[in-house]
């Protein structure tokens, strides 16, 4: 079994060309506490990136000759794997690849609207969601002219950071017909609770949509078994390339959903007078899809399998602990983490120190870490803050990262003394 957190680290040749000779002169590692925004790649994964590129590329489902039939098996092969990755019973055919989360919700908001809404109806989301979650279901309600309901969080400090299901229960009414939100929230780092939410919703008949882009490098549940309709995540966050994303369906619901873009590849037939769509994935796929990245992300999910998507929970989340328990007795600290222990998230605010001025400081001590409203404005307002600084935890981060990272920050919080 792989080591994880600091051997693990060396896998990954970023924090090999990142060691910095700060301005005290010190020199330090890179301490990257951002894979909530995006995660490295470890070398397997760039390895079999360039090996692609270098033996197998050509453009896919197109050619007769060698090279395409190959790169075609590899994109289909990834497919595959992705199924595999979700879970038993999930079939390569319900696996769409897009170029992210963003688009595979974009895709869904965009054909619901043609097929689920009008004006009687009612979308459902958690008031907290990323906005990849939230505004193409805001522009969906708007071309349907339909209501759309959030569920607020139970509070805006410590347990209460969490979605409130007694709302919830009454606002998913007989008239909704789309409930979607996150597996797991990227500001606070909740894990929200998608079988209870699901169950509401099924209870009304309604479809359910959960935004995976958070989850799907520690949990390895099926969310298919818990009533889930659709499931969307990206690449660039499970130690994969950016570009690809996924978007697994239902097969009755892929069969519903028309296509966000349309042209090559996913025609059935073209005449001067109309287009029709072939079936089947191919027909959310049109243009020259990410064939590279593909492959990439299937390299990815072998190395996540390998390492374990629960241990690496284990390591992420306790390690976020073990940074809230320091961070909260820095003076001016104020945290906004649930504090359930399963987090791997931990985002928090300085009372002095506004939180962009926060992290370009820490970024002197070699410490990333993102700061702003996190693509959440309506969460960051309800929390009554305008920015916030996030750490978030890895596979690769270790207690050195929380020892860097504590330290800058009460350098340059104690600066204001
Ligand atoms: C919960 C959540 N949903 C959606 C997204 C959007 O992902 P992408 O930018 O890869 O499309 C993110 C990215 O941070 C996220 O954290």
């Amino acid at each position: 079994m792989k080591k994880i957190g600091a051997s693990l680290r060396l896998e990954f040749p970023v924090f090999a060309h990142n060691v910095r000779r700060c301005a005290d002169g010190v020199e330090r590692p890179l301490c990257y506490l951002d894979s909530a925004v995006s995660t490295h790649k470890p070398q397997k994964v760039i390895d079999k990136i360039v090996e692609f590129m270098s033996r197998d590329y050509g453009s896919v489902h197109r050619g007769a000759y060698q090279l395409s039939v190959r790169a075609s098996d590899q994109y289909e092969a990834a497919r595959a794997r992705v199924a595999r990755f979700i879970g038993s019973g999930v079939r390569a055919e319900q696996v769409v690849f897009t170029r992210g989360t963003t688009e595979s919700l974009n895709l869904l908001a965009h054909g619901l609207t043609e097929t689920r809404l009008t004006a009687d109806k009612r979308i459902v989301i958690p008031a907290i969601e990323h906005h990849a979650n939230f505004v193409p279901w805001q522009q969906a309600a708007l071309k349907a002219d339909c209501e759309i309901a959030y569920i607020p969080m139970c509070g805006t400090s410590g347990s209460d950071l969490r979605l409130d299901l007694n709302a919830a229960a009454k606002l998913i009414t007989p008239n909704t017909s789309i409930v979607s939100l996150a597996h797991v929230g990227n500001v606070l780092g909740q894990i929200n609770p998608v079988q209870d939410i699901a169950a509401l919703a099924k209870r009304v008949g309604a479809l359910v949509i959960l935004d995976c882009a958070q989850s799907m490098t520690c949990f390895s549940e099926n969310p298919f078994d818990w009533g889930v309709d659709a499931i969307a995540f990206s690449g660039h966050k499970l130690y994969g390339p950016t570009g690809i994303g996924v978007l697994v369906l239902r097969p009755e619901l892929l069969t519903e959903l028309p296509p966000l873009l349309t042209g090559g590849g996913m025609i059935s037939n073209v005449t001067l007078e109309e287009s029709t769509w072939t079936t089947g994935t191919a027909k959310l796929e049109a243009g020259t899809p990410p064939i590279t990245e593909a492959v990439g992300l299937a390299a990815a999910l072998d190395w996540l399998d390998d390492v374990g998507r629960s241990r690496i929970h284990e390591h992420a989340s306790s390690l976020a602990s073990k940074f809230a328990e320091k961070l909260e007795k820095i003076p001016g600290i104020q945290l906004f983490y649930p504090g359930t222990g399963n987090e791997t998230i931990v985002s928090f605010r300085h009372a002095a120190l506004h939180a962009h001025d926060l992290a370009t400081i820490l970024d002197g001590s070699n410490v990333a870490m993102r700061a702003g409203h996190h693509c959440a404005w309506p969460l960051v307002r309800q929390l009554g803050v305008d920015a916030l600084v996030r750490a978030s935890f890895a596979a690769y981060s270790d207690e050195d990262d929380i020892e860097q990272a504590i330290e800058a920050i009460k350098e340059a919080t104690y600066l204001l003394k």
